[in-house]
């Protein structure tokens, strides 16, 4: 995720804005730029890579000034280059902006302005918002800040810098962070904490469509109606360790508590205005295209192959078309059969995934059409695979995978209902149904973190076993094997998943008195099926917590624990299901004193064999 710094003062700004985005790092970053007024003209510079990259740059010529705005990238729209680094100028050089987030009706406004004469510099979204300004503009900044956001959809945060107006900074937020920092004779915009922590302790929250005008000795809020707001002051108490992580006890808990957001992030720009069809601008097939295909293969590895299993589901069941998953460290050494006539989908959140890139290179050897599903712009498998569609999860940084795999199921669904539609397998009533209740899933995403208690409880009660064991049928299986994945990394658990059916071919051997059994019974068509296998743990005496949705009465009667998430489309169940499983992770490992963001022997990103 993108970081944001401003500052307005009697102080040097370069100083700042150094020292801010470097306390932004850990939210990840490929380029950074600063821009500063010196006086006369506005200085930008950029620069790809780490900060120490602009700071070498800049180190013998440091612009001077008390007014700039500094940017960390984190690539969604174009490639990590320098083009695509912010600051963004207009065509003048008089105005500057800074953004994180995503303006989602960019290529419509970018056409407009080409029109009007504007001439851009680069590929990215965050552009139109500063070619949109020079347009409207007529001699009043805030008037013409307010026409810009009149004019684009997304989400945003957004700094503005004018030459024409060298005592503000202009801010303003929708759905992404921004806090403004006051100072004596300065004040400091970022968007977190941790940036402005060593200037001051006394910030101001922006609020959603506020525009805030921030100068040296004042900030004026005005309400989205052009009333002025009144500056509530939040005193800082984290410190900086603390701050990052947003006040979470770790980075693995805040990505958990982000899924809402990201999964909003991954849906909202590719669903038609009207909300009746998914629109994918970075695919654009059509009927002859997809009959090209008389297989898809999907490949990926840990997370992104359990994620791969449920995309497997959605296809086959909307599009009917054969999917196979593969395990990337599997696939290219076992002679598979791919030609022109199959789609190969590799999925991989990090995409530097050293089997994923394998088995992607070799799909395209045999001569597959490919699509990289992933969440890092500019990645190796994004650059190598012919089509890429992003999950905009945001950087993941703790160990264990969590938002990725939400936003990966997502973006699956997506993919198969886009195709459903194209292939005309799905009325426009049922596609409708399916679309209002993906819009639904991040609200009730976040109803499943509202209580945890039960599941703290649970992890401290069955934290201390050695073995636990999660089971389930039909799309209910492939939670189960990531719900084990979470708890064996973190928690260091032996946690084994099996389809439900398979329990009695072997396993149930290993099901005694006591032994946890986490069963996931949220298939209509295989509910009964599911209660028969719990009873044949019940008769075992092992513990089971049940799984299931809020209007299932039945299941109580059968298990000894039940934990319940919101009503959704069955399909949908595996991105609500997981938030427990991952939360019961989460507490066993912080009950068994585990170090949850980075447990022994795994790397974030696997780039060996
Ligand atoms: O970056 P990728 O999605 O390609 O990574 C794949 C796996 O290494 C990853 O999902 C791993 O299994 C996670 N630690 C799971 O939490």
């Amino acid at each position: 995720m993108c970081g944001i710094v401003g500052y307005v003062g009697e102080g040097q700004a370069a100083s700042f804005l150094l020292d801010g985005l470097t306390r932004l790092e850990y939210r990840g970053y490929d380029s950074a730029g600063i821009a500063i007024y010196d006086g006369q003209k506005i200085q930008v510079e950029k620069s790809v890579g780490r900060l120490d990259s602009l700071k070498e740059k800049i180190k013998d010529a440091v612009p001077l000034g008390g007014l700039g705005i500094g940017h960390t990238r984190w690539a969604t729209h174009g490639r990590p280059v320098e083009m695509n680094a912010h600051p963004h100028t207009d065509c003048t050089g008089e105005f500057v902006v800074v953004h994180n987030g995503i303006i989602e009706n960019y290529l419509t406004l970018k056409e407009e302005l080409i029109q009007q004469g504007h001439t851009f510099k680069s590929d990215t979204d965050t552009e139109v918002a500063v070619h949109l300004l020079e347009e409207v503009y007529d001699g009043d900044f805030e008037k013409s800040v307010r026409e810009v956001l009149h004019r684009i959809e997304g989400s945003y945060s957004l700094v503005f810098m004018s030459k024409k107006h060298p005592d503000r900074l202009i801010c303003t937020k929708q759905d992404n962070p921004l806090i403004i920092g006051l100072g004596e004779c300065e004040n400091f915009i970022a968007s977190d904490i941790p940036a402005i922590i060593d200037r001051t302790r006394r910030a101001y929250i922006v609020k959603d469509g506020e525009i805030v005008v921030v100068k040296k000795d004042a900030v004026k809020i005005l309400h989205h109606d052009g009333t002025l707001g009144k500056l509530e002051v939040f005193h800082i108490t984290w410190n900086a360790e603390a701050a990052e992580k947003g006040g979470y006890e770790h980075f693995m808990l805040k990505e958990i508590h982000e899924q809402p957001k990201a999964v909003r992030n991954t849906i909202s720009p590719r669903i038609a205005k009207d909300g009746c069809s998914i629109v994918m601008d970075e695919l654009q097939w059509d009927a002859e295209y997809l009959s090209s295909f008389h297989k898809i293969f999907m490949i990926a590895c840990g997370t992104a192959y359990h994620a791969a299993l449920v995309g497997k589901y959605y296809i086959e069941k909307l599009v009917r078309l054969p999917v196979e998953v593969d395990i990337a460290s599997e696939f290219r050494y076992r002679s598979p059969i791919l030609d022109e006539q199959t789609l190969a989908i590799v999925v991989s959140q990090s995409g530097e995934t050293s089997d994923t890139l394998a088995a992607l290179r070799e799909a395209k050897k045999l001569g597959a059409k490919t699509l990289a599903i992933t969440n890092v712009v500019g990645s190796s498998v994004a650059r190598e695979a012919e089509q890429v569609l992003y999950t905009w999860a945001g950087p993941e940084i703790a160990v264990a995978s969590t938002k990725a795999y939400t936003t990966q199921l997502a973006t699956m669904f997506m993919l198969a209902v886009y195709m459903a539609g194209i292939k005309k397998n799905i009325s426009s009533p049922r596609m409708q149904v399916l679309i209002q209740a993906l819009q639904r899933l991040p609200e009730q995403l976040g109803k499943t973190m509202e209580d945890v208690e039960q599941i703290k409880t649970f992890a401290k009660q069955y934290g201390f076993r050695e073995d636990v064991f999660f089971i389930g049928r039909s799309l209910d299986y492939s939670v189960a094997l990531e719900g084990a994945l979470k708890l064996k990394e973190i928690s260091y658990i032996h946690a084994e998943a099996y389809a439900a059916g398979e329990l009695k071919h072997g396993p149930l051997a290993l099901v005694v008195e006591g032994l946890p059994v986490i069963v996931l019974a949220t298939q209509k068509k295989v509910y009964e099926k599911t209660i028969s296998n719990i009873k044949e743990i019940k008769a075992r005496d092992a513990v089971v917590i049940g799984i299931a949705v809020e209007d299932d009465h039945e299941l109580e009667k059968y298990v000894d624990h039940v934990i319940k998430v919101p009503v959704t489309e069955e399909l949908l169940n595996p991105l609500l299901t997981v938030v427990p499983l991952q939360l019961l992770a989460y507490y066993a490992a912080i009950a068994r004193g585990c170090d949850v963001d980075k447990p022994r022997n795994l790397a974030k990103s696997v780039t060996v064999e």
